[in-house]
């Protein structure tokens, strides 16, 4: 059976990885012999300075879902690339390093920082970061998200995968846009958007205020939107959104996704991602698909 994919010549074992922010180091969450069937490893969010992250409350839990504002917690790329990514990379899959950026000039600084490195397999740019010049997120203008990853691109030799957010009238839009500006891949969805209300005392559960709301609740709209945008784009798309089960991913990968990441539901069950993989090859198998290929966007 072929499980193997690819973003531009980068190959993965299989399809199945994990969303960025949702998992710990390894030994701190993950054990070693599952984390090498994975097809890739994606780590938390790196921006260029440390950062402290939101007060908290960060995480609330919602009805199938959980609203979080950690607010990109981590130590800034530099003690990254010094004291984590060997750890990663001995795991011995694909890397894909999450990077965010205030300005188009510390996306520039970060992608420098990256680009020599052959631990670093990829780049996901996580586009759900305030754009300072243009007042909105990056990944709610075409025109900041192509700005950003034409930058990126003219730096890194490695594969560029651009983090979208659901928070957009048209996701499919701003994907196009990724796609013009010399994106390898999308990766979608970010979380939505959201609020919890404590009505006792009349205040936010969240000490950001807001959040974003991922996990089961938000399924089947990523799925609408991964569906959307493979209409519409040619290159891979990243599918992520409340995947819980091999069947979740199966949506996911029949809608038109090249990949599927697991988020929220490793915080229940670290587990997760190895479950979601071993669940596919048991479909492939009942169905007679020896190449997830000819699984990937065939939708009758
Ligand atoms: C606690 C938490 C932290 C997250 N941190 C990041 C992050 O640092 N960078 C990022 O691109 N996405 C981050 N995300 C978003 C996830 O990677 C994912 O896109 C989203 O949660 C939807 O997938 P899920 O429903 O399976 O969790 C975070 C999500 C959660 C729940």
């Amino acid at each position: 059976m072929n499980l193997s994919v690819k973003i531009a010549n980068l190959k993965f074992s299989n399809p199945v990885t994990v969303a960025s922010g949702t998992f710990g180091a390894v030994g701190e969450c993950w054990d070693l012999k599952a984390a090498k069937q994975l097809g890739a490893i994606v780590p938390k969010t790196v921006t260029l300075l440390p950062q402290q992250g939101n007060l908290p409350p960060r995480i609330v839990e919602t009805p199938s879902g959980m609203v979080n504002a950690i607010g990109i917690e981590n130590d800034g790329i530099d003690a990254f690339i010094e004291n984590k990514l060997s750890m990663y990379a001995k795991i011995g899959v694909p890397v894909i390093v999450s990077i965010s950026g205030k300005s188009d000039e510390e996306f520039q600084i970060m992608a420098e920082k990256l680009a020599g490195l052959s631990s670093v397999s990829a780049i996901e740019l996580n586009l759900s970061c305030p754009n300072l010049k243009h007042k909105v997120l990056v990944a709610q203008d075409a025109g900041a998200t192509q700005q950003v990853v034409a930058l990126v691109r003219k730096i890194v030799n490695q594969p560029i995968i651009a983090k979208l957010s659901p928070n957009v009238t048209s996701i499919a839009d701003i994907a196009a846009a990724a796609e013009a500006a010399g994106a390898d891949a999308v990766s979608m969805v970010n979380t939505f958007q959201a609020m919890v209300i404590d009505v006792e005392k009349r205040k936010s559960m969240i000490g950001n205020f807001t959040g974003g709301l991922s996990g089961p609740a938000i399924r089947p709209i990523a799925v609408n939107m991964v569906y959307q945008t493979a209409q519409r784009i040619k290159i891979p798309i990243m599918a992520m959104g409340g995947i819980s089960n091999a069947e979740d991913a199966l949506q996911f990968l029949i809608a038109g996704a090249t990949m599927v990441a697991v988020g929220t539901m490793s915080f229940i069950d670290p587990n997760t991602a190895i479950k979601v993989l071993d669940g596919i090859k048991v479909y492939m198998r009942k169905h007679k698909i020896n190449d997830i290929k000819d699984l990937i966007g065939f939708i009758k």
